[in-house]
C-alpha cells in the first residue's frame, strides 16, 4: 500500500537524512577561509579540519581556483607569469568557470550527502581580488555568483585579516612568486579593504580573525569561533 511504502521510504531516507534546504542536508555546512596572500589560510585550514573531525564531522577540504581536474588546469593558467596580459574580465570568467565545475562535481554532491565542505578561498575572493583589486563592479560579480551558485552561499567565512606588508612578507618567504603575488602593494591593500567591506555587509556569516598574531593565538580564536558554530549545527 502506498502509505506503507511512504513510511518505509521515510524511515529509510528522510529520517536519516534530516531536514533539507536548497538540495542539501541541514547537517552539512559550507565553510570558507579567506584573506590575502600569506594570511595563514592554508595553515589554519588544516587545524579547522582537525577540530571538525574531532567533533565527528566528515570533512572535505578543497580549494579555489581548483578542486577538480579542469579547475586545477584553470588555476595553473591563472597563476602563470606568462599570462601577465590577461584582462580582468577573462580572469573573472575563468574563475567562475572553475567554480561552476567545482560546485557541480564536488561541493554540491558533498553537501547533499552530509559532508562538511572546507574551501580555501571561494567567491568572496572574486569580490576582493577581481572587484577590489582589479576594479570590476561588484554588481557584475553578483550576476555571475547568482547564475553559478543559485542560492548557495558559505555558512561561515573566516576572514584572516592582515596588512598587505605582513602578508607579502610571509608569502615571499616561500620563494618563486605567482602572477597574483607579483602585484604591487597597493593591489593587496585594495584586496584587503574589499574583504573587510564584504565582511561588514555580511556580518551574519563572516568572522574576522586578526591574523597578525602567532599561529597558536590565531588557532585559539578559530577554535572559539567553531565551537558554538558546531553546537548550533548539530
Ligand atoms: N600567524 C602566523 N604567524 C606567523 N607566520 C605564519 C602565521 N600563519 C602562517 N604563517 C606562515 O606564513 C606563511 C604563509 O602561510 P599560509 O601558506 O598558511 O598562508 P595562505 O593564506 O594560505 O597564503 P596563500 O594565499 O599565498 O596561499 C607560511 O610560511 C606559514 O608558516
Ligand atoms: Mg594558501
Amino acid at each position: 500500500m502506498a502509505w506503507r511504502l511512504y513510511l518505509s521510504l521515510k524511515n529509510k531516507y528522510i529520517a536519516t537524512a534530516g531536514p533539507c534546504f536548497n538540495n542539501r542536508l541541514m547537517t552539512s555546512q559550507f565553510i570558507t577561509v579567506e584573506g590575502i596572500e600569506g594570511a595563514g589560510k592554508t595553515t589554519q585550514l588544516a587545524f579547522i579540519r582537525e577540530v571538525l573531525e574531532a567533533a565527528g564531522k566528515k570533512v572535505l577540504p578543497t580549494r579555489e581556483p581548483g578542486g577538480t581536474v579542469l579547475g586545477e588546469e584553470i588555476r595553473s593558467l591563472l597563476l602563470q607569469q606568462r599570462q601577465q596580459g590577461m584582462t580582468a574580465e577573462a580572469e573573472l570568467l575563468l574563475l567562475f568557470a572553475a567554480r561552476a565545475e567545482h560546485l557541480h562535481q564536488v561541493i554540491r554532491p558533498a553537501l547533499a550527502s552530509g559532508i562538511w565542505v572546507l574551501c580555501d578561498r571561494f567567491t568572496e575572493a572574486s569580490y576582493a581580488y577581481q572587484g577590489g583589486g582589479r576594479g570590476i563592479a561588484w554588481e557584475r560579480i553578483a550576476v555571475l555568483e547568482n547564475w553559478v551558485q543559485g542560492e548557495l552561499r558559505p555558512d561561515l567565512t573566516l576572514l584572516f585579516d592582515l596588512s598587505a606588508e605582513q602578508g607579502l612578507a610571509r608569502a615571499g618567504r616561500r620563494g618563486l612568486m605567482d602572477r597574483f603575488e607579483s602585484e604591487e602593494l597597493a593591489f593587496f591593500q585594495r584586496v584587503r579593504n574589499a574583504y573587510l567591506e564584504q565582511a561588514s555587509r555580511h556580518p551574519d556569516r563572516y568572522r574576522i580573525v586578526d591574523a597578525s598574531r602567532s599561529v597558536a593565538v590565531v588557532r585559539a580564536e578559530v577554535e572559539a569561533i567553531l565551537h558554538p558554530f558546531l553546537r548550533e549545527s548539530v
